[in-house]
């Protein structure tokens, strides 16, 4: 089978983000900065830097904030040039209408759901989905790892990661086959198991592959764990059918949809930063005594 390249990104971005009450009130999560660049962000870049082209968003109310940040600013950027500011800070918040769409998740039934409203866009070619809430940090980036092993396998991939055992209730996890390097087969995929259910502790990571099959898949799909239509049971039922293999990513992963993970992320971020990281680990081993 012809191995096409990962054209477009989806981005499910629908979410009410309460974990995050009351910042998120009147700002999408996928908003909050790690350091000085939003979550969002950080995702969008991953995408280009595995070749990505078009960015398609799936949004729902009070989302406009996205929309905004990746528009040109036309007041702020006369502003900053009439006062000789560096606009190049924004360059990477630019998506012309080319390479940007957005769609609306109307209710909130799932994460299935939420890739199924991008159908039209996607179109019949396989597709890349990134949850901006999992921040992988690494160089080369989660995404452009798991394109470089898609070039020659094709098929279906998702990138995992290995969590404590006690913890997979909140993810979907795999069954996982043979390994070769970071590629691992999957022989089955469970959402939100019982820990003694788990057929692995490996999760998905919130970074995915897919052919365009899954749509007609997620189509017909009844509810899942958590009464939401679920992307992982359109998955599972590709397997067989498709090629399908997990990436193990090889860099960081913290889990900014929980507080915890977000102030990990923001340390861990500013602890590389040129600019702050002397002053920074200097602020850390202090509030640390
Ligand atoms: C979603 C997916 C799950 C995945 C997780 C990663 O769950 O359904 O398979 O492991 O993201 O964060 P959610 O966090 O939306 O409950």
């Amino acid at each position: 089978m012809e191995i096409k390249p990962i054209r477009k990104a989806v981005f499910p971005v629908a979410g009410l983000g309460t974990r995050f009450l009351p910042a998120t009130k009147a700002i999408p999560k996928e908003m909050l900065p790690i350091v000085d660049r939003p979550l969002i962000q950080y995702a969008v870049d991953e995408a280009r830097e595995a070749g990505i082209e078009q960015m398609i968003f799936v949004t729902g109310r009070g989302k406009s904030a996205i929309e905004d940040h990746f528009d040109i600013a036309y007041e702020l950027e006369k502003t900053m040039s009439e006062r000789g500011k560096d606009l190049s800070v924004l360059e990477p918040t630019r998506l012309g209408p080319g390479n940007c769409a957005y769609v609306r998740q109307q209710e909130p039934l799932g994460l299935g759901h939420a890739i199924w409203c991008a159908r039209d866009i996607v179109g019949d070619e396989p597709f890349a989905i990134f949850l901006p809430d999992e921040f992988m940090h690494g160089s080369p980036g989660c995404m452009k790892q798991m394109v470089e092993e898609y070039r020659t396998i094709g098929g279906n991939m998702i990138s995992v990661l290995e969590i404590p055992h006690d913890k997979v209730s909140s993810y979907g996890v795999i069954r996982p086959g043979q390994s070769e390097g970071a590629v691992t087969e999957v022989l089955g995929l469970v959402e939100k198991p019982k820990v003694e259910d788990a057929p692995s502790n490996l999760i998905i990571s919130g970074r995915y592959i897919l052919q365009p099959e899954v749509m007609r898949v997620l189509e017909g799909q009844g509810k899942g764990a958590g009464g939401e239509i679920q992307l992982t049971d359109a998955m599972a039922q590709m397997i067989g059918k498709q090629a399908f293999h997990a990436v193990t990513f090889d860099g960081n992963r913290y889990d900014c949809g929980s507080k915890v993970g977000y102030i990990e992320a923001n340390l861990a971020v500013a602890l590389e930063r040129p600019d702050m990281a002397d002053e920074v680990r200097a602020i850390a081993i202090n509030l640390l005594k």
